[in-house]
């Protein structure tokens, strides 16, 4: 650990699969002696605090909503939240400008286009960093160039959509937004838009890393200069050279894990377990969730499943309650995954393929039954089933309902077909190259090491 240098600011998209990863590397830049500062645009006021294991100081920026107002609203109201949180951004940034040791670089999440006009006006040196990965982000770039038209009918236009570096992508494939004009009109133009100013940024940061989508990745450096830090998870599943790193919490702050939760686990047989979880945001419908039940009851296998509350009233009555007495499953309303991925129990991962949960599964060399739902997460799921081999994706009917059998089938596949075996040994070649990315000498580790050096 060095002397407190540079400060930087960290400006993430205020939903928790983007805050995460520009948590992790802030974490690991005041390890390395910067000063931090996290601001999180929110409609709650609340007293900055530091952290005592990291010298990252979070501070609430208000986004021009009213304390009872949702906070998914903000994505409902793009202009409300642009214009009042540019205000906030700007006051933090100016009276912190006069306080000693002032703000060098503003690190945004090119979600907030805003935040990078803000901080060149201010003089600062500005750093977007991407918390999806490049597979998705390359198809909003051509949307935003012109050079990808997107249909206004998806199916008038069933032909595979071609980009340089990727494999012909068919509609099902691309980022949902990206299949059919109007589709999520508002989104559309948030994943689009990151790219309407992003030539004035200095530096492009990714949280991916080289040898896992290589062909993308030196398409996009051939363009703009971009370095890959990532994979941007807990010290503790990866180098280890962080070892107060163990989840996504600053330390005053942790929650710490369900031990419950553990405990079930390791009751069970080593890979016996089906881990099911569809992330933050992802909500299925009642009927596929009550499919998706019924399909990991008929498979008999084990199973671990995270549902949020508000999600819980969709399970079949009475699946929670004989899963618990029969002692074959667990459903949790949030579970520690970075502790159950690595579990010998976890068998496999029913996934949405959120760009966190796919991560943090190939760092932990668990393979995938792949059920995206939108945004980035199909585009993670071609990667996943058919250039990094490392999980199967199933397959839905024309209006995107996924039967019981075929989920049930691809479950089988991954926990014991032929190519499931297949699966498991990529994902473990895979593990290895996420690990020497981040460990040092390694290409994101090389990439942090000259970010730091611009502040030292
Ligand atoms: C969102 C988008 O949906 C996703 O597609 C995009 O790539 C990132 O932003 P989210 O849907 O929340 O993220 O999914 P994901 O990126 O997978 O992040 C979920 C996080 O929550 C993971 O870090 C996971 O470890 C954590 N989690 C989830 C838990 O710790 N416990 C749980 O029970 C469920």
């Amino acid at each position: 650990m060095g002397e407190a240098n540079g400060h930087l600011l960290f400006f993430p998209y205020p939903l928790q699969g983007h805050i995460n990863p520009m948590m992790q590397l802030s974490k690991r830049l005041s390890k390395l002696g910067l000063t931090v500062s996290l601001l999180i645009a929110s409609n709650t006021h609340r007293e900055p605090y530091t952290s005592d294991d990291y010298s990252i100081t979070v501070h609430t920026i208000h986004d021009g909503f009213l304390p009872h107002e949702h906070p998914l609203t903000k994505i409902k109201d793009p202009l409300r939240f642009n214009v009042s949180t540019t205000r906030s951004l700007t006051d933090f940034i100016s009276r912190e400008k006069l306080k000693s040791n002032p703000p060098k670089a503003l690190i945004y999440d090119p979600f907030m286009p805003f935040a990078l006009d803000v901080a060149k006006e201010l003089d600062l040196y500005v750093v977007a960093y991407s918390t999806q990965p490049w597979l998705a982000s390359l198809v909003y770039y051509h949307i935003n160039e012109g050079t990808y038209d997107v249909p206004d009918d998806r199916h008038e236009n069933p032909t595979l959509a071609s980009f340089p570096a990727f494999p012909l992508l068919s509609q099902n494939d691309l980022p949902s937004f990206a299949r059919e004009k109007g589709s999520y009109p508002l989104l559309f133009e948030l994943v689009v838009n990151q790219f309407s100013n992003l030539w004035r940024a200095d530096l492009i940061l990714c949280n991916t890393f080289d040898q896992l989508e290589p062909k993308v990745v030196k398409w996009m450096s051939d363009q703009w200069l971009v370095k890959n830090i990532g994979p941007m998870v807990p010290s503790k599943f990866l180098d280890n050279r962080l070892p107060e790193d163990k989840d996504y919490d600053l330390g005053d702050f942790k929650t710490e894990p369900d031990e419950s939760v553990l405990r079930w686990l390791a009751s069970k047989p080593a890979k016996s377990v089906v881990y099911v979880a569809f992330g933050t945001l992802a909500a299925l419908s009642e009927k596929q969730m009550k499919e998706t039940a019924m399909a990991i009851r008929q498979t008999g296998y084990n199973f671990l499943w995270s549902v949020r509350d508000s999600e819980r009233s969709k399970l079949p009555s009475g699946f929670v309650e004989e899963a618990l007495e029969k002692d074959y499953g667990l459903v949790a309303k949030w579970v520690p995954q970075l502790e159950v991925l690595s579990h010998d129990s976890t068998g496999c991962f029913v996934t949405h393929c959120g760009w966190n949960s796919t991560l943090e599964a190939l760092c932990l060399g668990v393979p995938l039954v792949g059920m995206p739902q939108w945004t980035d997460q199909p585009t993670n799921a071609k990667f996943i089933e058919d250039v990094w081999k490392i999980g199967v994706r199933v397959k839905a009917h024309e209006e995107g309902f996924v039967s019981k059998e075929e989920i049930a089938r691809c479950i089988v596949e991954v926990m014991d077909g032929e190519k499931g075996k297949e699966m498991r040994k990529n994902v473990e070649k895979l593990k290895v190259l996420a690990r020497e990315a981040i460990s040092e000498g390694g290409t994101s580790d090389k990439n942090i090491d000259e970010f730091v050096a611009l502040w030292t």
